[in-house]
């Protein structure tokens, strides 16, 4: 019997009784997705799984993304992120990986600078720290639905401007590489995604530069107050990882931001999937 435990009043949901390394029937299926769409995360305690069980679990919600080239895990559709070397040593970070776990711990949406951003990310624990480390959401529904609906209607309909080499500049100017810079340039998003059945949510993160109309010094104030309404405690949850969990994230609904932890002497080993968008975010607000 699969049991559904909310986590907070806003968002989050502790899903148990099922196991996916064994496969999830038709039914569970629709039921996950029904939790989803309402509870923006999904925990599921104490699932050993593979790579492989990772897939077709997440599958199960839609075709994945492939991995970005120059990621770990490129081409795949895994991502993997680790400290852990390939001698199974705590290994000194590269350059890239220094520069996505610095970025990581900013507020963002996955692939939020791809022409059609993820709909949802899976993310595995394999191995956790002692302390710290943590993966923070914040409810990007519960934002909207608290802004006045004057300021809703004035929000809707517009588009903003993701540029993932403006974000990463901003992480690091020194470890972003040109080549990367023209592979993604700007991206037209829309503000307000209108397609969560339970309401609609804001649509923002590390990656939104500017709001198409809007001068940088309106815009900027703006998309950092839209941020901060949103990433209050009230509207957030922290999930403290345990080994074998495995979270995932509807990035159409909720932001996300890594916490730091002692990557010098702590192992942190994580396996993430992506389940691509089915549309781009103007067409479906
Ligand atoms: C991610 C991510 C945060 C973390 O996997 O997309 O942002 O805590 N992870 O590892
Ligand atoms: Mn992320």
């Amino acid at each position: 019997m699969v049991e559904t435990t909310p986590l907070t009043p806003i968002l989050g949901a502790r899903i148990t009784g099922l196991d996916i390394a064994r496969g999830v029937d038709a039914a569970t299926m629709a039921a996950l997705r029904a939790a989803f769409d309402r509870y923006s995360v999904l925990v599921f305690p104490d699932q050993r799984i593979d790579d492989a069980a990772q897939i077709a679990f997440s599958e199960g919600f839609g075709p994945l993304e492939r991995t970005r080239p120059g990621a770990p895990g490129a081409g795949s559709a895994v991502v993997i992120l680790s400290n852990i070397g390939p001698a199974g040593e705590i290994a000194a970070p590269s350059d890239k990986q220094l520069l996505n776990n610095k970025a990581n711990r900013l507020w963002h949406h996955d692939s939020s600078f791809k022409p059609v951003p993820a709909r949802a990310s899976l993310l595995s624990a394999r191995e956790i720290p002692a302390a710290g480390g943590d993966t923070e959401f914040a409810s990007m529904r519960a934002a909207f639905a608290a802004l006045d609906p004057a300021e809703q209607t004035a929000l809707r309909g517009r588009v903003g401007i993701h540029d993932f080499g403006w974000s990463r500049t901003r992480v690091d100017a020194a470890l972003m590489s040109e080549a990367e810079r023209h592979q993604h340039p700007p991206v037209r998003q829309a503000l307000v995604l209108e397609e969560n059945p339970h309401g609609p949510a804001l649509y923002l993160g590390a990656h939104a530069r500017g709001i198409e109309g809007m001068d940088e010094a309106e815009a900027r104030p703006l998309i950092e107050r839209l941020m901060a309404l949103a990433t209050q405690p009230a509207f957030t949850y922290a999930h403290r990882w345990r080994p074998h969990d495995l979270v995932m994230w509807d990035n159409r609904a909720v932001l996300h931001r890594a916490t730091p932890f002692a990557t010098a002497t702590e192992r942190r080993h994580m396996v993430r999937t992506c389940v691509a968008g089915a549309a781009p975010t103007l067409a479906a607000a």
